[in-house]
């Protein structure tokens, strides 16, 4: 990446709902992709992003006339030999977004898939991702957040903030979490095993936005952007993040942010300048 990045800047932002809040998103993802000529979008998985990527595709098929390329690269996957690509939950994402940005010159995406061997995969993985950062003269990352312990991807409390592509064993809670969202709340059908980026990986982003909808997200969102920074609360990584950090909530996940630190931290979207602000 040969973009300078900016010192750290933090802009909170609320939305009076998740599609409000989601359009904005991805009208920041598509104002990266006109502003630069080889923008990196981080991509995550999990239910937040559903919609972002909906408008995404809407808006990026109206661009004209764009000679900027792009590429996706997947923040984590679960590990699955026994499941063909396309049946995990995570892997249309990619696809799909792949298929449907159509007009884009230079498009690739990237997505943990071969499960031959986990270790072979992390390799594999860590060397795409040092040449994607080396390709990418802009790196954007999406993140959704762990409503109980502020995990981002699969990193879990306790995972030092410079950890690159791993393993990771999913634990209970996780695994319930997961059969509910996707698996129809059938634990023995999800993967007990993921491969994510690390934080470290994340951290190198030049822009982060981070998303989260619904009250369940209300106090870890306070707790990761202002309260400690600590390895027990894998979000308060951001706060050390030396880029520009977009944190993007409707009116519930703000809500305990507002009640703490009042209106003031938030910017009125009207008033962000969001070309000028990557
Ligand atoms: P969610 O998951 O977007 O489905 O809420 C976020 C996460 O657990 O990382």
């Amino acid at each position: 990446m040969n973009q300078a990045t900016k010192n750290q800047e933090r802009i909170f932002l609320k939305f009076p709902d998740r599609d409000a809040a989601s359009k904005f998103a991805a009208e920041i993802f598509c104002t990266a992709y006109r502003k630069f000529e080889k923008l990196l979008f981080g991509t995550a998985t999990g239910q937040t992003p559903v919609k972002i990527y909906e408008h995404f595709i809407e808006m990026m098929n109206t661009i004209v006339g764009s000679e900027n390329d792009l590429i996706f690269r997947q923040l984590d996957n679960y590990i699955s030999p026994d499941s063909s690509e396309d049946n995990l939950p995570f892997y249309s994402y990619q696809t799909e977004l792949k298929n449907s940005v159509w007009k884009v010159p230079h498009l690739d995406a990237h997505v943990p898939h071969e499960w031959v061997s986990p270790d072979a995969e992390v390799g594999r993985y860590i060397t795409i991702i040092e040449a994607t950062n080396k390709w990418a003269s802009y790196f954007i990352q999406l993140l959704g957040i762990g409503d109980k312990d502020g995990h981002i991807a699969f990193n879990m409390p306790g995972d030092a903030f410079d950890s690159t592509v791993h393993v990771v064993d999913l634990n209970q809670e996780t695994i319930e979490a997961n059969a509910n969202k996707f698996f129809g709340g059938d634990t023995t059908k999800v993967p007990k095993q993921a491969i994510t980026s690390g934080i470290g990986d994340i951290l190198k982003a030049n822009a982060i936005i981070m998303a989260g909808f619904g009250k369940a997200k209300a106090d870890i969102m306070h707790r990761s952007f202002f309260g400690e920074v600590t390895t027990d609360v894998p979000a308060s990584a951001l706060q050390t993040h030396d880029g520009v950090l977009f944190v993007i909530l409707d009116e519930d996940s703000a809500s305990t942010i507002v009640e703490k630190e009042g209106e003031s931290v938030f910017t009125n979207p009207e008033d962000l300048d969001i070309w000028e602000s990557l």
